[in-house]
C-alpha cells in the first residue's frame, strides 16, 4: 500500500495517547482513570464520575460539593432556546433536536468558545454537562406535547432530570429513589468508553480548533447511528419483533446466516471479546427497576432466554459475541416510562462528559495535531474534460 497503512474502520490505529479510560476487551475490564467501573457504579454517583473523568482524581468532599454547586448553577437554558425548539416539527426525533440544540449552544455562549483559555474551556465544559439534561428533557417534553419543566437545583443531577421529564403542571412529582439511582448508574456506565466512533468524531472535529459545543454536537450525530448509540433502541425493536421465547431460534438462525444482513442487536463489540462488564451491572439494575416498579415485561423473558441460547451457541462462542450494555439498558429505560426515541438521547447525556474530557485532553496535549487520515485513491486516472456535446 505504499506510503500509508490501509486500515478501514481504524481497527489497528491508535489515534492518540490518553489517560482517561482503559479497556481490556479480552478480560472484560473497564477502568475510568484507573478505577474499575463496577466499583464506581456500586459506590459513586454520576457527578463524582464526571469530576473523576475531567480532573483525573476522585474529588474530596469539598471538591465534590463545589463541583455539584457549579453544575447545578448552570442547568438553566436561555428562554430563547425554548423558542428555538418551537421551530421543530412536533414529531421530530429527539436526537435531531439534540444535534441542533447542542450545536446552537455555540451561538448562545460566545464567551466560552475561546478554546485557548483554560478558564473558558472549563466554563464551556461545565455548561455542557449542566445543560445537556435540561435540553434532553425539553426534547422529550416537546415530543409529547407537554410544557417544559424548569430545573430544580436542590435536587441531585439525575433526580432533577427525571423531574424535568416526568413532572406535569399542577401535580406533585416525587422522584423515585430506585429509579433515580438506576438512571444515575446508567449515566455512569455510559460516561466514557475511550476512542469509540462518537468520541473519535469529537476529537477529529475539535482537532481543527472548532468550539466545544459544535464538537459535542458532532459527537451526538455520530452516536445516533444504530451500530453505536442507537443500538439499545434497536434491541428493543428486535425483542418486540421476536415477541415470545419460542421464536428465538428463528432469529438466532437469521443472525448466523451469511446471506442475511440481520445481526443480533446488543451482541458483539469492537473491543470486548468477553462479557461487557457494564452489561453485568446493567442486567442487575434492570431487575432492580422492574421489581421496584412492579413491571412484568415479557421482553425481559425474551432477552434472558436469548442471552442464554446465544451464550451456548457455537457461532457466538467462536466469534466471541457477548451481550453488550445496550442489550439490557433499553428494557430499564422502557420500564421507567421513557420512549425508545429517547434512549440514545440518554446515552448522549451520559457521554457528554466523556466527549468533553477527551476533547480537553486533546486540546491540552502539546503533541496533538489536526486529524487528517490519508486514503488509497481507486478512482479514474487523469483524463481530459469533454464538452457536453461529445459525451
Ligand atoms: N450478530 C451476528 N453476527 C455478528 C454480530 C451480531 N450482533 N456482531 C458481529 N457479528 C459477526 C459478523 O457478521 C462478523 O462475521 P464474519 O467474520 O463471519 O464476517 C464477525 O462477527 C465480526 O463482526 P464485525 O462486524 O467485523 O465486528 P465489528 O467489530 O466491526 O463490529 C459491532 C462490532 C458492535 C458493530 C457489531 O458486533 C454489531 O453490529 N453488533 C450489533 C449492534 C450493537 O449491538 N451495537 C452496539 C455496540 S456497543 C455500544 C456502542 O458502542 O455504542
Amino acid at each position: 500500500t505504499g506510503m500509508f497503512t490501509y486500515d478501514p474502520g481504524f481497527t489497528s490505529t491508535a489515534s492518540c495517547e490518553s489517560k482517561i479510560t482503559y479497556i481490556d476487551g479480552d478480560e472484560g475490564v473497564l477502568l475510568y482513570r484507573g478505577y474499575p467501573i463496577d466499583q464506581l457504579a456500586e459506590h459513586g454517583d454520576f457527578l463524582e464520575t464526571c469530576y473523576l473523568l475531567l480532573y483525573g482524581e476522585l474529588p474530596t468532599a469539598t471538591q465534590k460539593a463545589d463541583f455539584d454547586y457549579r453544575i447545578t448553577r448552570h442547568t438553566m437554558v436561555h428562554e430563547q432556546m425554548a423558542r428555538f425548539f418551537q421551530g421543530f416539527r412536533r414529531d421530530a426525533h429527539p436526537m435531531a433536536v439534540m444535534v441542533a440544540s447542542v450545536g446552537a449552544l455555540s451561538a448562545f455562549y460566545h464567551d466560552s468558545t475561546n478554546i485557548a483559555d483554560p478558564v473558558e474551556r472549563m466554563v464551556a465544559s461545565t455548561r455542557m454537562i449542566a445543560k445537556i439534561p435540561t435540553l434532553a428533557a425539553m426534547a422529550y417534553k416537546y415530543s409529547i406535547g407537554q410544557p417544559f419543566v424548569y430545573p430544580k437545583n436542590d435536587l441531585d443531577y439525575t433526580s432533577n432530570f427525571l423531574r424535568m421529564c416526568f413532572a406535569v403542571p399542577c401535580e406533585e412529582y416525587k422522584v423515585n429513589p430506585v429509579m433515580s439511582r438506576a438512571l444515575d448508574r446508567f449515566f455512569m456506565l455510559h460516561a466514557d468508553h475511550e476512542q469509540n466512533a462518537s468520541t473519535s468524531t469529537v476529537r477529529l472535529a475539535g482537532s481543527s480548533g472548532a468550539n466545544p459545543f459544535a464538537c459535542v454536537a458532532a459527537g451526538i450525530a455520530s452516536l445516533w447511528g444504530p451500530a453505536h448509540g442507537g443500538a439499545n433502541e434497536a434491541v428493543l425493536k428486535m425483542l418486540a419483533e421476536i415477541g415470545t421465547p419460542d421464536r428465538i431460534p428463528i432469529y438466532i438462525a437469521k443472525a448466523k446466516d451469511k446471506n442475511d444482513p440481520f445481526r443480533l442487536m446488543g451482541f458483539g463489540h469492537r473491543v470486548y471479546k468477553n462479557y461487557d462488564p457494564r452489561a453485568k451491572i446493567m442486567q442487575r439494575t434492570t431487575r432492580e427497576v422492574l421489581a421496584e416498579l412492579g413491571v412484568k415485561d415479557d421482553l425481559l423473558d425474551v432477552a434472558i432466554e436469548l442471552e442464554r441460547i446465544a451464550l451456548h451457541d457455537e457461532y457466538f462462542i467462536e466469534k466471541k459475541l457477548y451481550p453488550n450494555i445496550d442489550f439490557y439498558s433499553g428494557i430499564t429505560l422502557k420500564a421507567m416510562g421513557l420512549p425508545t426515541t429517547m434512549f440514545t438521547v440518554l446515552f448522549a447525556v451520559a457521554r457528554t462528559v466523556g466527549w468533553i474530557a477527551q476533547w480537553k485532553e486533546m486540546i491540552e496535549d502539546p503533541g496533538s495535531k489536526i486529524g487528517r487520515p490519508r486514503q488509497l485513491y481507486t478512482g479514474e486516472k487523469q483524463r481530459d474534460y469533454l464538452p457536453m456535446s461529445k459525451r
